[in-house]
């Protein structure tokens, strides 16, 4: 096979426009199914961080259920990620819209109904639930990236109360992906409390670090190509990746595309892999990276600057950083899991540590955020002297009372109207025609002038002026005019 056709035919794909094909996952795919196909079949969460692969589990629960599963009459699979609906109404739409290509093959009738919009989103749905309900058979709605989606606020909690109607009905079965509890999602704003959440089993199906049994499926591209990878590769992969479903898959990829056909991968490959992987795909670091909280991150650079025993850690915070294929326990140590992770902590820790020694705490903080914001001063171009004289002592008088800097704002807010006026009017005073005249077309009662066309003398005043200057006060006039400076 001539390059080019090996690198298209590459089993491994890292994110991208379409949601990758799963390899193994067994175990929670057989979770998922479980619930699904109970004699009372239960709604199913599936939790998990970013990137460990809920979307790519699924997106394969989808299609095995989409065709000639028992009591089911097809299923779909939507990201409310992308195109992230932002009304009630976009999402019954949304909604309607995949469940009508989910029994499309089963019940066309049903399918064409849905797709009618001379009738009203919601009676469409509604008519079609009730149909549904004369039959034995459900039809599966996956629904992923839920978190997004329950963060907006033009969704409201009716929408949920409704899908919640629906669901109560033998009907539909969901089965949703999010990265937080479904519970807190649908708490956080008072105003769109639901108890949508409640439907669910109670205990969601986890998404962490891939487990032994899903090692042979990920290889198994490789060896039916045949290309062996001896033992020592594959403990050289498990060493880097640390079973971190999206690491093994970069590092697949790349040795795929590295491998000669009929070659044999060595451990030493890997490892030069793994270095250069270490570059090219440090955003996949950094986005595992910035999933953590705050004290996983402390745990992690602690861990790269020497001992951490197990007992430092609480037990809770460290079940998710081995969940996460982040460490692993050895006797009473914690000790790294991931190469890869544990090089990129190494270099971000050194930026962690030196922030801790310096603003690690209140008195740190006092003490060291003047010398910050000199340093950040030093760096900006002086464009009036006066002004950055002002910010300089602003500044100074940091300490040892932050209030008597604030004493020079005001100095600050004086000098940088006075610049404006400066910069924009012709005299420095006199506004010119065109915006009194936009100003008056767009039906502005009292204009921001001084009675004269001119900037008031009066600084409040000349805020007022300033954000009809700039449109900001026009916005909620309907007249769409601007004076244009
Ligand atoms: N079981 C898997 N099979 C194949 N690729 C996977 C698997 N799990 C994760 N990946 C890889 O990790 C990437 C992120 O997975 P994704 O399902 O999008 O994560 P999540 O939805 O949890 O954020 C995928 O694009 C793919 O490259
Ligand atoms: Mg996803």
């Amino acid at each position: 096979m001539s390059d080019n056709a090996r690198m298209k035919n590459n089993p491994y794909q890292v994110l991208g426009p379409t949601v990758p094909a799963l390899l193994g996952r067994r175990d929670l795919t057989a979770r998922v199914r479980a619930h699904l196909d109970k004699e009372r079949p239960e709604h199913v969460s599936v939790m998990g961080p970013a990137l460990y692969g809920k979307s790519v589990l699924l997106q394969e629960i989808a299609r095995i259920y989409a065709e000639d599963q028992p009591g089911y009459l097809g299923a779909a699979y939507f990201d409310l990620r992308r195109r992230t609906p932002l009304t009630d109404d976009e999402l019954r739409e949304r909604f309607a819209e995949k469940l009508a290509a989910a029994v499309e093959k089963s019940w066309p009738e049903g399918s064409e109904l849905l797709r009618f919009d001379d009738v009203e989103i919601t009676e469409r749905l509604g008519l079609v639930a009730r149909e549904l309900a004369q039959t034995d058979d459900a039809v599966l709605m996956v629904m992923d990236g839920f978190d997004d989606v329950l963060a907006n606020p033009g969704i409201t909690s009716e929408i949920w109360d409704g899908l919640l109607r629906i669901a109560s009905e033998p009907v539909l079965r969901y089965v949703t992906g999010s990265r937080l509890p479904l519970r807190e999602l649908c708490r956080t704003e008072e105003s769109r409390t639901s108890d949508f959440w409640e439907i669910f089993h109670d205990a969601p199906v986890i998404v962490g670090c891939l487990d032994d049994s899903d090692w042979e499926a990920f290889l198994e591209p490789f060896s039916r190509e045949g290309v062996p990878l001896d033992k020592a590769a594959r403990q050289r992969l498990q060493y880097w990746t640390g079973s971190i479903p999206i690491l093994l898959t970069a590092l697949l990829q790349s040795t795929w595309e590295w491998a000669e056909p009929g070659a044999k991968v060595s451990g030493e490959d890997v490892d030069r892999l793994a270095e250069r992987l270490m570059q090219r795909r440090r955003q996949l670091l950094a986005a595992l990276w910035e999933e953590c909280t705050a004290e996983m991150k402390t745990d992690l650079a602690d861990l790269t600057r020497g001992e951490l025993r197990v007992r430092a850690v609480p037990e809770s915070r460290l079940r998710r950083l081995e969940r996460r294929g982040f460490v692993r326990r050895e006797g009473k140590r914690i000790v790294s899991a991931c190469g890869l992770v544990e090089r990129f902590v190494e270099r971000e820790s050194a930026g962690v540590s030196s922030l801790q020694r310096v603003f690690g705490d209140a008195e740190l903080f006092q003490q060291n955020v003047r010398m910050l914001l000199e340093v950040r001063l030093a760096q900006v171009p002086v464009a009036d002297p006066t002004l950055h004289g002002y910010v300089e002592q602003a500044i100074r008088h940091l300490q040892p009372e932050p209030r008597h800097s604030t004493v020079w704002v005001r100095s600050i807010a004086d000098r940088a109207l006075d610049l404006i006026w400066e910069q924009e009017l012709r005299d420095g005073v006199t506004l010119p025609e065109s915006w009194i005249i936009a100003w008056q077309r767009a039906g502005i009662q009292h204009l921001p002038d001084d009675g004269h066309g001119r900037v008031p003398s009066e600084r409040g005043r000349q805020l007022r002026l300033l954000r009809y200057a700039t449109g900001l006060s026009l916005i909620h006039i309907s007249e769409p005019t601007r004076p244009t400076t």
